[in-house]
This record gives structure tokens, sequence and C-alpha cells, in this order.
């Protein structure tokens, strides 16, 4: 039956394993757009989450017809998929939205970059035919990331009747860095995320980057125009040149408004209070031996800025040494993106950064740094609620659910030591102690602050910063949006 309400991302709401014996199993799929929409498609009765089979038990599980209700596997061929995802989205889209190039060596847009870019293409366009194919008259669509930045034109192209959202979890590159790309690329690009009808950014300044720094007039193929009635407003008035005879192809309004997706208190404070996490939570307590504790959670991501934090921890260790024997930091960074060699090396020089200041300042009886390098996110809720001090440093994120998440879940308060490159920060700011991510000096002196900070200041600030962290939870995020794509 063709669905009213449809989201397609990348990833799925579950991923699958396959064991020796050839059985599969299910589990949850992970990162913040996972949790986020999980959460909030359960309330949309008929939806159908479109997602890309991502390994070859997920291949497996598409043969065997096994997919749960609700979700529909692509199975794309693997070929074609390994170029588009690790190739163009994580080495290059994630890259320039991310600020992350070490630019005297790249980007370099050669031949093997465009045998890359074909398959992006072809990638977006099976997204785009599933949508085409699974949606009713009119339907409302929510295409999500920067894998699927190409997806919304495609489709409007197939199915004009359909009302096209896109949602970027991720920043918009600035002008600098977008303009980066080849112009060919760049137009494609944009004219790709023009085919909606709305497009949503988790922050005014990752919106503002869009609108403002897309370079409409110099893009072949597209031309700004402006407001019939002059006045300015959220979005961007366009037009495809090439679509017709004329050369005036069809004006259209592409609105861009903010989403700043919030969590769900209650469903994370229950989830944070199962058997499960009081067990990882006594566990922990034992490792810790009552002694203070900051915590980050990330996944081993070059943009979360894992070694500088650990940089601060030293200096904090270094500068202030009343805080030896007295301090935990417990860093879980799980296992992402694997497959591309930056993040392999990046996952170790973590590893070896701890092992170095575990080295430098530990002793028999206390142990400076914690690591934990795997997926457990029992775990992670059970250091969620121990923590006194949450750092969140990274040196650009479309919004960071940890540092909602945090203060949500902490049992005593927690402050929260936050970036002003994290999407976060826009909300967060005025209860956190905010910091240059760069800045190693100030973060280590931000992380004294948090440890001196008397309980009862830290108390109320974490009221706040969790009344701010669920202002808008994932139901009522996508909701939103739904509605405005309606109207
Ligand atoms: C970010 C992206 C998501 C992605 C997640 C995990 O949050 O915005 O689209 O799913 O990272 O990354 P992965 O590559 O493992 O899906």
């Amino acid at each position: 039956m063709a669905s009213q309400v449809l989201v397609a991302a990348n990833r799925g709401p579950l991923s699958y394993a396959l064991d020796a014996a050839g059985t599969l199993s299910a589990r949850r799929g992970g990162g913040g757009l996972v949790s986020g929409l999980s959460a909030a498609l359960a309330e949309q009765p008929g939806a159908l989450w479109i997602c890309a089979a991502l390994s070859d038990a997920d291949r497996e599980a598409v043969r065997r017809g096994v997919a749960e209700p609700g979700v529909r596997m692509l199975d794309i061929d693997p070929e074609v998929y390994d170029a588009a995802y690790n190739g163009i989205a994580n080495s290059v889209l994630w890259f320039l939205h991310h600020h992350l190039y070490d630019v005297p060596r790249e980007p370099v847009f050669d031949a093997e970059f465009r045998r890359r870019w074909q398959a992006y293409v072809t990638y977006n366009e099976a997204f785009a035919a599933a949508l085409a194919q699974e949606a009713a008259e009119g339907a409302a669509v929510l295409i999500q990331d920067y894998h699927l930045a190409l997806a919304p034109g495609m489709l409007r192209e197939l199915r004009p009747d359909l009302r096209i959202g896109h949602f970027t979890h991720t920043p918009w590159a600035s002008s600098e860095f977008l303009d980066m790309l080849p112009d060919d690329i760049r137009s494609q690009l944009v004219w790709g995320m023009l085919g909606a009808d709305r497009l949503g950014f988790h922050t005014w300044e990752w919106a503002f980057n869009f609108t403002s720094g897309a370079n409409f007039d110099n893009l072949s193929g597209i031309a700004q125009s402006y407001s019939p009635t002059g006045t300015p407003e959220r979005g961007v008035w366009h037009r495809r040149a090439a679509d017709t005879k004329t050369g005036l192809g069809e004006r259209r309004f592409t609105e861009v408004n903010p989403y700043p997706l919030g969590v769900d208190g209650d469903e994370l404070r229950a989830l944070a209070h199962r058997p499960e996490v009081d067990d990882k939570l006594a566990a922990l307590r034992a490792e810790v031996g009552g002694l203070k504790t900051i915590v980050r959670v990330d996944r081993t991501e070059l943009s979360k800025n894992i070694l500088r934090g650990l940089l601060a921890y030293r200096e904090l260790l270094t500068v202030h040494p009343e805080w030896r024997g007295r301090v935990v930091h417990l860093a879980s960074a799980y296992p992402s993106r694997q497959d591309l060699s930056v993040y392999r090396e990046y996952t170790e020089s973590v590893r070896e950064l701890a092992a170095a200041i575990n080295a430098e300042f530990g002793n028999g009886d206390w142990q400076p740094v914690l690591v934990s390098v795997e997926d457990d996110f029992a775990r992670s809720l059970a250091a969620y609620r121990l923590a006194d001090v949450a750092l969140v440093n990274p040196v650009r994120d479309g919004m960071n659910l940890v540092a909602k998440e945090i203060p949500v879940v902490s049992e005593a308060g927690c402050v929260l030591v936050l970036s002003t490159g994290a999407g976060a920060y826009q909300e967060l700011r005025a209860d956190a102690l905010t910091v240059n991510p760069y800045d190693v000096t100030a973060t280590a002196e931000a992380l004294h602050a948090a440890l001196s900070m008397p309980a009862a200041e830290r108390a109320d600030r974490t009221k706040r910063l969790a009344v701010a962290a669920t202002a808008l939870p994932p139901a009522q995020w996508l909701t939103s949006q739904l509605n405005a794509l309606r109207t």
C-alpha cells in the first residue's frame, strides 16, 4: 500500500548481523539521526522508512525478505554503495560541512573523484526511484542528510505531486569550503537540495550558510531570483534556466528553516534506569572509586575533537596538580566509519594519547583516563548518570545530542563544558561553560572551573540545561516539519 509519510535515510532504524549458522539478528542502528527519527516515526502510523542495506547481513535480510514492517532496505550494488558512502558522503561532503580538510593535501578532485561522484548519483537515484514508487499521491517525504542531497531534485522530476522536505543533520559548509567543489558538482548538489519544498537545519547558522553561501548566482543552470513582493523571506527563490526553451525555467521557492532537534526526557530517563544500566553503573562506580568524573561519549569521529579533549585533560593535570588522584576521565568512543583509514588512524591516536597520559600521571592506585572503544549504549547511559563534568568539544557539529542527553540523565547535576562549534551551543550556552574547541588551555581551565563549581550552582544549571535540551523532542521535531510541508 502506498504511504502518506515517508522518510529516506542512508541508515535504517536497525541493522542485521549474520552468525556462523546463517541466522540473522536485528539490532538498533547508531548515531543521532537514528535515535531521533526512530522515536518520532513510531508515532506516525503507516509511515515508511527507506534506507540502504549497509552490510552483507543487511543484504541477506533483503534477499530473505525479513525486513521489519515500515522499513524498506535498498540492496544497492556494494561497489556503488562503497563509492557513494565512503568515497563521497563521508570523505568529501562530511569533510566540507565540518571543515575537516588538511588543505595542503586535500581535497583532490580528479578522475577518481568523478567516478565516485557518479556512484553517488546512482545511489541517490535508487532512493528517488524507491520513494517515487512507494509514495501515495501528494504524500509528504522527508529526506535525511548529506548522503541524499541529490534525491530531492531527482524525486521532484519523477513525482511533482509530492511534498518534499530535506533535513541536514550536519552543519552546512561555509562558502569558502563549498566553493572548493568543482562548479558543476556544486551546482548539482545545490540543485538537488533545492528540489525540496522545505529545507531544515539544526540551527540558524547552518540555514544561513546554505541560503547565503551557496553562491546561487554563479551556478550553471540555477539563477537566484527574489520574492515577487520584494520582502525578505526565509528561503531561496530560484529557477533552473536550462529547464525551458525560453531560458526561463519554473520559478520556485524553497523555504529554509531551523528545527533544533532535542531529546525526549521521559523516554531517555526510562532507558537510563533499566536494570542493565543499573548494573553498568555499579561496575563503573567500583572502577572509579568515588573520584570525580569527566565524561565524554562520541563516535570515533574526527570532528568530535577527542584528541584536543585529552590534551586539555593532560594540561589540567599539569597546571592544576591538585586534581591528580581525585578525578577520572571516562572517554567512550564507539567505533565509527572504520572503513576509512583516516578514522582508524584517529582511533589509534586516541588510544595512544590516553595511554601516554596514564603512563605519565597514573600509579598503582589511580588510572587517570579510562578509554572504552566499543559500542555499549548501556555503559554510556551509566556514565551519563555518574558524570560530574561532561566534555563536549567538537570542532564543528550539526547539533550534538550527547550535550543534551547528559544533563537530562545526570543524577547529581553535571557541568557541561561545551564547544562553540556545536549546534547545541545556540540553545545551551547560557548554562554551559563554553570553549573555543581549538583552545586547549581554555578547555583545561574550563574543566578546572567545572570540577570546582559548587554543587548548588551545578544542580541549578543542570536543571535549566535539561529544560532547554527537551524543548523540541523528536516526535514534535518531526511533526512540525510534516505539518509545515503539508501547508
Ligand atoms: C551523523 C550523521 C548521520 C549518521 C551518523 C552516524 O550523525 O548526520 O547521518 O547516521 O552520523 O554515522 P554513520 O556513518 O555510522 O551512519
